[in-house]
């Protein structure tokens, strides 16, 4: 297939900016482009001139790294634009600037955010990163904020209908569907684990009530229209640093967002709080381990508390007080279940935590094991706030 639309090249950035009254945003003198796609869907680019830059993301209508063989709507970037918009009402200090979307050619104009680091990355590190409680406390405002005021109880019932339909987004939701909450339960092509793990992931594959408590989480993620979510919310989808002397934590990537079950954006940044809180307490680093875990309750706290601070304001006040703590109990039930379908495919699944893939040959196999087991029971039994704990294998 080909695009319909002009793709850019690190070489064009410069001119389309220019064409699109955006040069403004560069300073003045030289300026650079830096192709700095990293990861699997989406075309990255900086441009900086005189100290000022900005990025721009553009959608090809395929899978980036794939090719037009596997091809993938680029409505995506418009969901991402539409998460944008949200977000930079209600949490505007924890999303990047938003410049401009240009839909037709399905672009997105952006603060560069190139002085921070994929959280991700620093997890690889292993040297521990600023302020983990600050960093679980922003993500978790991030989530409350946005379902609060994106759901039933911040819009009525006309306004959610409308932003359900306007925000379906099937292309990604059935990659979800296939990626995380089916192929790493049974024999699958993408499967990949360390060989070491085999006879864990084949107990896995013939576990009956595991597969019956993914089933359920399946039809949760796929019926459960309860606000917009994020969708993706893993440590690449982070990026943390320090400006004017303060820690900055950054959310980027919306583009899996719909209008989707709460639980998934928790469950998702829970499992990489925890895998990445193994991984330092694998090779020794118990204090890095236990203030990378202590993000997990710190994010549960900051969702809670706005929660309980916007319930007064609900637009449906037929909700009565007491239903607050019930649905705040099954959300955190989902969320853990769904932080377990995280875990599993970062280590039985098709793409990896590189926090686990980059341990020391001595110690990589048993925490990934761990981590499995672990996540096993936060499927099967989510009674708890996950931690992968620290009991020797
Ligand atoms: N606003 C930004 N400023 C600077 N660098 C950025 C910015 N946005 C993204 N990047 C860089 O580009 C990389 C890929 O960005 P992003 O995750 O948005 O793309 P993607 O193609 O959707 O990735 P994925 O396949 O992981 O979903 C990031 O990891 C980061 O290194
Ligand atoms: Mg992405």
């Amino acid at each position: 297939m080909t695009a319909t639309y002009p793709l850019l090249e690190a070489g064009d950035v410069l001119a389309y900016l220019r064409r699109s009254g955006l040069d403004r945003l560069l300073g003045d003198g030289p300026a650079e482009v830096r192709d700095v796609t990293g990861g699997n869907m989406n075309r990255v680019f900086v441009a900086r001139a005189g100290g000022r830059g900005v990025a721009v993301k553009q959608a090809p209508p395929w899978v980036q790294v794939a090719g037009p063989d596997w091809p993938a709507s680029p409505e995506r970037i418009a969901s991402e634009a539409r998460a944008y918009r949200y977000l930079t009402d209600l949490v505007p200090d924890v999303v990047p600037v938003v410049h401009a979307f240009d839909a037709p050619a399905y672009t997105l104009v952006m603060e560069d955010l190139s002085d921070l680091r994929v959280l991700r990355d620093v997890f690889v590190d292993r040297v521990g990163e600023p302020g983990a409680a600050e960093l679980g406390a922003a993500v978790g405002r991030f989530v409350g904020e946005l379902t609060f005021a994106t759901g039933d109880l911040g819009l009525t019932t006309t306004q959610r209908t409308e932003l359900t339909a306007a925000a379906v987004n099937p292309d990604l939701c059935r990659l979800t569907l296939d990626v995380l909450l089916d192929e790493p339960y049974r024999p699958h092509e993408h499967n990949r684990f360390d060989p070491a793990l085999r006879p864990d992931v084949e107990a896995m594959y013939a576990n009956d009530e595991l597969r019956a408590a993914v089933a359920e989480l399946r039809y949760v993620f796929s019926t459960r229209a309860e606000a917009l979510i994020h969708g993706d919310l893993h440590s690449g989808s982070v990026m943390v640093g320090r400006r004017d002397g303060a820690d900055v934590v950054k959310v980027f990537d919306p583009e899996f967002s719909f209008v989707g079950p709460i639980g998934f954006d928790l469950g998702l940044w829970w499992a990489n709080l925890a895998i990445a809180a193994a991984a330092a307490h694998a090779v020794g680093l118990d204090a890095v381990g236990a203030a990378r875990q202590s993000g997990v309750a710190a994010s549960w706290a900051a969702f809670e508390r706005v929660w309980r601070t916007r319930w007064p304001s609900r637009a449906d006040p037929a909700y009565p007080d007491g239903y607050l703590d019930h649905w705040l109990a099954r959300i955190r039930r989902e969320a853990v279940g769904f932080a377990g379908i995280e875990a599993v495919r970062r280590v039985a699944g098709y793409s990896h935590a590189a926090d686990l893939t980059t341990l020391p040959d001595g110690v990589r196999a048993a925490t990934q094991r761990r981590v499995l087991a672990a996540a096993v029971g936060w499927i099967t039994d989510p009674i708890d706030l996950p931690a992968v704990g620290l009991e020797t294998p």
